[in-house]
């Protein structure tokens, strides 16, 4: 039978420093939070809520969806009040398992574990920790069984030198969660109320406590600061480089790589070191992406070669096309095959047909660009008139000079050839050249200004 599941999300995270709720913080591009959640609906669980507090409607408006129940709690005043607040909300005839919001990393495989009970008992999760510092302590008796958790606050100096940790997550027997929740105090160090004191009631109840460890140790690291955040991070993607290596690709250095959403890769792909992946990007079988690229809900063909510091946003790019290096594409960008974007070439919501150049210096935006087409060193697309953006139009064929303005809405057709340095305002012609006259002078009468000699050094 499935379980509720309620996710401790309220607290303030006042070691963060930050006005952002510590679980909306983002660990590879989610949410906190976020982790969690997914994680727990792996096991279809009766009801998801989630107790939030600090940063109330900013938290409810970034986690929403239609499988989650929100619960205020206001004020916070310890873990076993957050689960109060959830009570009314939870199938009063399952069992409910309990996770916090800041502890992003705890995987479906733990979760299953755990919220199989066979007969009833109170779950614990628990965890050997070389330092336990922090941590509530899991008090055993002679027998081996659990009889307590204290928390480092209110433990003995014998209790701190205890290693096996409390994690927090827990699965409460559905016929004894209202009522050991009804006997919660807060006499205590914090004043609080204390969810860890269920613990006693279960062993004055004779009610059995069993405790799991989870499948990996970092599944039960929470986040208190910055720093853990970054070190949380860091194990994350070093788990991701991992399965993409599994896979079959080629990634230089797994520490150095940041997937940030959804990446998926053909056969033989390559990456360097210091790439970042946002949101949903593909590449193909083969494509090779240099050092230091930073690319985004993009899709790039096979064979496709994208060399170092290029920043790619919302593009669909071809088959065997090189890219950058340091090249910028903005979104709404589609690349045909056998493409070559070269240094600093901006490409934004344009298409570029078969077999097209740009390789250098380059803004092409708004801009259908088509087959076979040379794009001059240092030429620009003047999309905007200081109120309305305007397309231009090249197309097959067409061979544009070095350092010319294209003045949209303008279309350059089929064939023509643009001479370097050209304001081009005008539709053109098919083929045969277009040029503004100008003329060349050699004023051979003209000096070139040299400084002056001055014992000071002079300016
Ligand atoms: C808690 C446990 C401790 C365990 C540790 C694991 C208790 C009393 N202690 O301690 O045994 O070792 O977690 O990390 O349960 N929260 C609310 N409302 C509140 C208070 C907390 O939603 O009123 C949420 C927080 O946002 C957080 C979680 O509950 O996600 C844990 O709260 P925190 O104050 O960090 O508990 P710890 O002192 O770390
Ligand atoms: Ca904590």
């Amino acid at each position: 039978m499935s379980v509720n599941a309620v996710i401790l999300a309220a607290g303030q995270g006042k070691r963060m420093h930050s006005d952002l709720p510590k679980v909306l913080h983002p660990l590879g591009g989610q949410p906190l939070a976020a982790h969690v959640i997914s994680a727990v609906r792996s096991l279809k669980p009766a009801r998801i809520c989630v107790v939030y507090g600090h940063g109330g409607k900013r938290v409810r408006e970034t986690l929403a969806a239609d499988d989650l129940t929100f619960v205020e709690q206001v004020p916070q005043l310890g873990t076993g009040h957050a689960l109060m607040q959830a009570l009314p909300h939870l199938d009063a005839r399952r069992d409910t398992l309990l996770l916090f919001g800041d502890v992003p990393l705890i995987g479906p495989q733990t979760l299953q574990a755990l919220a199989t009970a066979k007969r009833e008992c109170l779950k614990v999760l628990t965890a050997e920790l070389s330092d336990p510092y922090g941590y509530g302590r899991v008090v055993r008796n002679k027998k081996g069984a659990v009889v307590a958790i204290v928390e480092e606050k209110d433990a003995t100096p014998t209790q701190r030198r205890i290693r096996e940790i409390n994690t927090g997550i827990m699965l409460f027997p559905a016929k004894r969660i209202a009522g050991w929740l009804s006997r919660l105090s807060n006499r205590n160090a914090q004043r609080e109320y204390y969810l860890t004191d269920v613990i006693a009631f279960a062993v004055k109840d004779r009610v059995r406590i069993e405790s799991c460890a989870p499948t990996h140790e970092h599944e039960i690291l929470g986040v208190n600061s910055r720093l853990q955040l970054a070190q949380l991070e860091r194990i994350y993607q070093r788990r991701l480089a991992a399965v993409l290596c599994e896979s079959g690709v080629s990634v230089a250095d797994p520490n150095r790589i940041d997937i940030r959403g959804d990446l998926s890769c053909g056969r033989d792909v390559q990456i360097d070191v210091n790439c970042v992946f946002e949101g949903t990007v593909e590449l193909g079988d083969r494509a090779q992406i240099g050092a230091n690229c930073v690319i985004r809900n993009t899709k790039i063909g096979a064979d496709t070669w994208l060399a170092p510091f290029s920043v790619i946003d919302g593009a669909d790019i071809g088959r065997n096309c090189r890219i950058g290096p340091y090249a910028r594409m903005r979104p709404e960008t589609r690349i045909a095959d056998d493409v070559h974007i070269g240094n600093f070439v901006e490409v934004k919501a344009s298409t570029v047909g078969v077999g097209s150049k740009a390789n250098h210096l380059s803004y092409v935006g708004d801009t259908t660009v088509g087959r076979n087409v040379n794009i001059g060193a240092g030429t620009i697309t003047c999309n905007y008139d200081g109120a309305y953006k305007h397309r231009t139009v090249i197309e097959d064929d067409v061979h544009i000079g070095s350092d010319v303005q294209l003045v949209a809405p303008v279309t350059i057709s089929k064939g023509a050839t643009v001479g370097a340095g050209t304001t081009v305002w005008k539709d053109t012609g098919r083929s045969g050249l277009v040029i503004n006259p100008k003329s060349q002078q050699h004023r051979s009468d003209w000096q070139r200004p040299v400084k002056k000699a001055s014992n000071k050094g002079g300016k």
